[in-house]
């Protein structure tokens, strides 16, 4: 079977072909103007997939040395992300169904994160506990099956990568945030201050915003503004914001693998390629004697690749649309709910 996934839900334009589960092509292409504007520009992030989409997916079909017509299955992803940036992939991907008269699957984009483990050699084995942690995502999942994902808890406010962009802000290190505090930490002291990490009634629930908010004050106490920071001291907070993110996302994970009988542990989405955080899962997986799944770093950042994956296995479960299927900004608030 030969899938062709798309993925326009943020700031980057992804057309990906996958043949019985190899990839013969997997095309990224980043925003990366709008670093100049310190976040991503939702009406410029549309623009800019609009205009890379075609030219992306005529680059994809000539590197997997297909036609179009060789296509079975077109899955692109439907949410969630930004509407008018959505509507491209899906607007494509639809469009595209209709006139090859190919089946067209709508793709839940966690649930692309999800299953980038899957492009790895090693798979994850049912049941395991996924950590998907993105710029606008933390939420960790018991996937017992294909078609049946748990939300077991999500962050109540900032999402993982969002504080780690709003902290790079805070010590001057400019979008996207992430990669620089990361650089930054590996020539840092995480035991420098001792930032806290949130203590939730509910058990597996993440908050960043209190974390934040303590690097806020801190820069505020000991330089009054960023451009006093020294930067051997932006080198200390961000290994120690760093340590406390590590710490957050550890501790839940710990007591998920406690809670539940899971065979594989699995660490995805954008800020899975922090090799911080990398480390204490290996750790974890060790120390539990479980499996561990993390995807190379260029399947943790937004693809095409996992969309026409997951958009795979959603077809051999009959989920095909018809044609009718909107983009979707939010995820539903309590559960996780599998398109
Ligand atoms: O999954 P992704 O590419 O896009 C979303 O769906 O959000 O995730 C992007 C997020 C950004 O917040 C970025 O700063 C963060 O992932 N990120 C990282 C690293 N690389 C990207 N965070 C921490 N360490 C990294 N090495
Ligand atoms: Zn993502």
């Amino acid at each position: 079977m030969t899938i062709l996934g798309l993925e326009s839900s943020c700031d980057e334009t992804s057309v990906s072909i996958l043949q019985d589960g190899k990839i013969l092509s997997n095309l990224i292409s980043s925003q990366h103007f709008h670093v100049k504007y310190g976040g991503v520009v939702p009406e410029l992030s549309s623009r800019a997939n609009l205009q890379m989409i075609a030219p992306l997916f005529k680059q994809a079909l000539a590197e997997a040395q297909i036609n179009k017509e060789d296509i079975d299955v077109i899955a692109a992803t439907a949410g969630p992300g930004l509407i008018g940036a959505l509507l491209v992939g899906l607007n494509f991907g639809k469009a595209l169904a209709y006139s090859l008269n190919k089946p067209f699957v709508p793709v839940n984009h966690i649930e692309g994160h999800i299953y980038s483990g899957f492009l790895m050699d090693e798979k994850p084995e049912y049941p395991f506990l996924a950590l998907a942690v993105s710029g606008g995502h933390t939420l960790l999942l018991l996937v017992e099956d294909e078609m049946n994902i748990t939300k077991l808890g999500s962050t109540i406010d900032d999402a993982a990568g969002e504080a780690f962009d709003k902290v790079a802000k805070m010590i001057g290190l400019g979008y996207p945030g992430g990669p620089k505090v990361e650089e930054y930490s590996e020539r840092g002291n995480p035991n420098a201050v001792k930032f806290p990490v949130a203590k939730l009634k509910t058990e597996y629930d993440f908050s960043f915003s209190g974390l934040k908010t303590s690097v806020l004050r801190y820069i505020q106490k000991e330089y009054q503004n960023t451009e006093n920071i020294p930067d051997v001291n932006k080198t200390d907070i961000a290994a120690s914001f760093q340590d406390a993110v590590v710490r957050a996302l550890g501790k839940n994970v710990e007591k998920a693998i406690q809670n539940y009988e899971v065979k594989s542990l699995s660490l995805v989405g954008g800020v899975a390629a922090n090799k911080a955080i990398r480390r204490k899962f290996s750790e974890l997986a060790k120390k539990y004697d479980k499996k561990l799944v993390i995807p190379d770093i260029e399947f943790c950042g937004d693809n095409a690749a996992m969309i026409a994956y997951r958009g795979s296995k959603l077809f051999e479960n009959n989920k095909v649309s018809d044609l009718a299927a909107n983009a979707f900004a939010a995820l539903p608030k309590d559960v996780f709910k599998v398109l």
